[in-house]
C-alpha cells in the first residue's frame, strides 16, 4: 500500500547543447530523491522538462538563422537523450512550447487578470536577457545585472504588470510560520532582507519587444514573461486549471521544487504570490541547492576539466558519475570540481572501498564454498556489533535523505561497507580456512558477509541502480530474495545455497596519473594544467593498499593526565582517555611540551600497536603529531574520547 504521494521537480531547463555536470546536479539529485522515495512505499511523480520561450533563445535562433522552434527542438532532443544516458526516472518530460501548457498559461493569466491581480501600465527599467529578469534602477549598479553581472538593457514598453506588492505581508508571514519553507535556512535570510523587506514592487509580466512566447489571451501583441510561463508548468503539468480533478488534485502541492541556488527568488517570492494570487496552496518545500565550481570560476569555462557528463559517464559509467556528485558536495553549499577530485573519489569509496569487498566475498564463497552461499552456522566474536550496524543503516539513511543531505546518506550506507570490510579483516576466513574444525565458523562469516552486501546493494539503488543490478548477479540473486527495502531492516533475508557469479570489478581501479593526462588531452588544455615548475613532488614512502591501512586501529583519546617520566627526559607518561577504557601511553615529547600543555588535549592514537616497556613504564599506544623544522605538533581531533579516526 502507498505511504502517500511524493510530487519532486527540477527546473526546467533553457535548452542548451551545452549542458555540464552542474546542469545535470539538480536531475541527478531529484532522481535519486524520486528514487528513493518510490523504494520506500510513495506513489512518485518526478516533473522535469525545457523552457523554451524568451528574448535569449529568440535572439539565439536568429543567429543560426533559423526559427526558434526549429533552433529549440534538436536542443530538446538532445537534452532528452542526456537524462536518458544518466538514466533519470522522471514521470513527465514537459515543453513550455507544449499546446497544453500554452492554453494553461493563457488561464491562468487570465484568472489573474479578471481578478484584478494583473493590469496594464507602462515598463520604464532594466531588462537582463540572460537571465530574463527585470531589474530596478536602485538594483542595478554600472549598468550590470546584480544575479550574473553582465549589462542590462534599458527597456520602455506598454505592459502589463502583476500585483506583486500585495502578497508582500503574506509572503514574510509565510516565511516566518513555515520555517521548513525554504531551505537551507542562509538563503530564507538573503529573501526576507535583500528582497521581502526593501519592499516589492509589482512585476512587469508582458513584453512587446519580441514575440517568442506564450500571447497574452487579451492583447495579442504581447507576449507573457518568460518567468510567469515558466514557473506555471509545476501545475499546468499536472492538469491545472483544466482538469483539478486528476494528477493536480493528487499530487499539488509539490513536496519539493529542486532549484540552484540563482533562481530561488523566482520560487521563493513570484512564484508563491502568483499561487497565492490563484488561491490555490503553496509549495511544501523549495531546496536551493549550491553551485558546483572550477576553481577560479564558473563550469562553463572548463579549463583542463572535463565537465562533459555524457563523456564522464562514458569513462567512468553513469552510477559513479551519479555517486560523486552526491557524496563529493553538500547539497546547500557550492563546491570546486576538478578531475582530481572525481578520480579520487571513485577510486577511494568505489574500486576500493565498495568493488573490493563484493569481489573479495564472492571469491572467498567461490574459494571455500565452491561458490554456494552457506548457511549461517556459529556466531562469534564481531557479528552482533556487524548486524547491528547493518541493520541500522536504513533508518539513518532515511533520516538523511528526507532532509536532502544526500552526501551524508551516502555516508551512512558507506560506514557498513567499510565496517564490512573491517570484519573480513577481524575474522580472516583465510585463516579459519586452514582448519576444517572452523568450517561452521567460517561458514557464518561467509554468510553474514554475503548478507551484508545485500543490504548494502538495496540500499544504494536510489543512487545506483545499476551497480545494484551487477551485484544481484554476483550474489546469484534476483528482485524479491531479500531485494525489497524492508528487507534491509533485517539481517539473515539472503537465501544460503545460491550460487555466486565472479565478475569483473564493478568498479575498475583508475590509475590516476595516466587518466588525468588522458583527461587534459581530452579537453584540449594541456598546458593549463602542467604542474608548476617550482613544484615538486613529494618523496613518500611506497604505495600501500587500503587494507594495510585498514589495519590501523586511531582513536580520539582524551589526555586526564600525563607527568614527565622518572628516568628518562625526553618521555612523557600520559593517562589517556579512549571511550570506556583509559591508558597510559609514554611519548617521546618532552622536550616540545609541558606536561600540564597537554591535559584535556583530544590526540590521535594507534591503539592497536603492540605494547612495549619504556624505561620500566609500559606505553599502550602511540600519539600521533606531525614535526617539521624542529616544530611539534600534535595531532588533534574534535570529537568524543574513543571515536574511530578513518
Ligand atoms: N529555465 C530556468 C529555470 C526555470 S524553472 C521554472 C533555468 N534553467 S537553467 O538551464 O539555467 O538551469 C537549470 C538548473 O541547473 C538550475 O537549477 C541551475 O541552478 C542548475 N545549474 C546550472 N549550472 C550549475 C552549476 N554549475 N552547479 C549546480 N547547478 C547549476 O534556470
Amino acid at each position: 500500500m502507498s505511504k502517500g504521494t511524493y510530487y519532486i521537480t527540477t527546473p526546467i531547463y533553457y535548452p542548451s547543447s551545452k549542458l555540464h555536470i552542474g546542469h545535470t546536479y539538480t536531475t541527478v539529485a531529484a532522481d535519486a530523491m524520486a528514487r528513493f522515495k518510490r523504494a520506500t512505499g510513495y506513489d512518485v511523480k518526478f516533473l522535469t522538462g525545457t523552457d523554451e520561450h524568451g528574448q535569449k533563445l529568440q535572439r539565439a535562433a536568429e543567429e543560426k538563422g533559423l526559427k526558434p522552434k526549429e533552433y529549440i527542438d534538436d536542443i530538446v532532443e538532445g537534452i532528452k537523450k542526456l537524462w536518458e544516458t544518466m538514466e533519470i526516472s522522471y514521470d513527465i518530460f514537459i515543453r513550455t512550447t507544449d499546446d497544453y501548457h500554452k492554453r494553461r498559461v493563457q488561464e491562468i493569466f487570465k484568472k489573474l487578470y479578471e481578478k484584478g491581480d494583473i493590469y496594464k501600465g507602462e515598463y520604464e527599467g532594466w531588462y537582463c536577457t540572460p537571465c530574463e529578469a527585470f531589474w530596478t534602477e536602485t538594483q542595478v549598479t554600472e549598468g550590470k545585472c546584480p544575479d550574473c553581472g553582465r549589462p542590462v538593457e534599458l527597456t520602455k514598453e506598454e505592459s502589463y504588470f502583476f500585483r506583486l506588492s500585495k502578497y508582500q505581508d503574506a509572503l514574510l508571514k509565510h516565511f516566518e510560520e513555515n520555517p521548513e519553507f525554504l531551505e537551507p535556512a542562509s538563503r530564507k535570510n538573503e529573501m526576507i532582507n535583500n528582497f521581502l523587506k526593501p519592499g516589492l514592487e509589482d512585476l512587469c509580466i508582458s513584453r512587446t519587444s519580441f514575440n517568442w512566447g506564450i500571447p497574452v489571451p487579451i492583447d495579442e501583441k504581447h507576449v507573457i514573461y518568460v518567468w510567469l510561463d515558466a514557473l506555471s508548468n509545476y501545475i499546468t503539468a499536472l492538469g491545472y486549471p483544466e482538469e483539478q480533478e486528476g494528477d493536480y488534485q493528487k499530487y499539488w502541492p509539490a513536496d519539493v521544487h529542486l532549484v540552484g541556488k540563482e533562481i530561488v527568488r523566482f520560487h521563493t517570492i513570484i512564484w508563491p504570490a502568483m499561487l497565492m494570487a490563484l488561491e490555490i496552496p503553496l509549495p511544501k518545500k523549495v531546496f536551493g541547492h549550491g553551485w558546483i565550481l572550477l576553481e577560479g570560476g564558473k563550469m562553463s569555462k572548463s579549463k583542463g576539466n572535463v565537465v562533459d557528463p555524457v563523456v564522464l559517464s562514458e569513462r567512468y559509467g553513469v552510477d559513479a558519475l551519479k555517486y560523486f556528485l552526491l557524496r563529493e558536495y553538500s547539497f546547500g553549499q557550492d563546491g570546486i570540481f576538478t578531475n582530481e577530485v572525481l578520480l579520487n573519489r571513485i577510486n577511494s569509496d568505489l574500486a576500493n572501498d565498495l568493488g573490493n569487498l563484493v569481489s573479495r566475498t564472492v571469491a572467498m564463497i567461490d574459494k571455500y564454498n565452491g561458490g554456494i552461499i552457506p548457511e549461517p552456522k556459529v556466531d562469534g566474536a564481531f557479528d552482533e556489533d556487524l548486524k547491528n550496524i547493518a541493520i541500522s543503516v536504513s533508518t539513518k539513511l532515511e533520516e538523511k535523505m528526507n532532509k536532502l543531505d544526500f552526501s551524508n546518506a551516502l555516508e551512512e550506507i558507506w560506514k557498513l561497507v567499510r565496517r564490512t570490510n573491517k570484519y573480513i579483516d577481524e575474522t580472516a576466513p583465510w585463516v579459519l580456512a586452514k582448519d576444517d574444525a572452523n568450517k561452521n565458523r567460517l561458514d557464518t562469516v561467509l554468510y553474514n558477509l554475503a548478507d551484508c552486501i545485500r543490504i548494502i546493494s538495496v540500499l544504494i539503488q536510489p543512487f545506483m541502480h545499476s551497480t545494484t543490478r551487477k551485484i544481484w548477479v554476483q550474489l546469484g540473486i534476483d528482485h524479491g530474495q531479500g531485494t525489497e527495502w524492508n528487507d534491509t531492516f533485517h539481517f539473515g533475508k539472503l537465501p544460503a545455497g545460491v550460487k555466486v557469479n565472479k565478475q569483473e570489478a564493478l568498479f575498475p581501479r583508475i590509475d590516476i596519473a595516466k587518466e588525468l593526462e588522458a583527461l587534459v588531452a581530452a579537453s584540449g588544455a594541456k598546458e593549463e594544467v602542467q604542474p608548476k615548475e617550482e613544484e615538486k613532488p613529494l618523496e613518500i614512502k611506497p604505495e600501500i593498499l587500503y587494507d594495510d591501512f585498514a589495519k590501523l586501529d586511531l582513536r580520539v583519546g582524551e589526555v586526564l593526565e600525563c607527568k614527565k617520566h622518572p628516568k628518562a627526559d625526553k618521555l612523557l607518561v600520559l593517562q589517556v582517555k579512549l571511550g570506556s577504557e583509559t591508558r597510559q601511553i609514554v611519548s617521546g615529547i618532552a622536550q616540545h611540551f609541558k606536561p600540564e600543555e597537554l591535559v584535556g588535549k583530544k590526540v590521535v592514537v594507534v591503539v592497536n600497536l603492540k605494547p612495549v616497556v619504556l624505561r620500566g613504564e609500559e606505553s599502550r599506544g602511540m600519539i600521533l603529531s606531525a614535526e617539521a623544522d624542529g616544530r611539534l605538533s600534535l595531532v588533534t581531533a574534535d570529537a568524543e574520547s574513543g571515536a574511530e579516526v578513518r
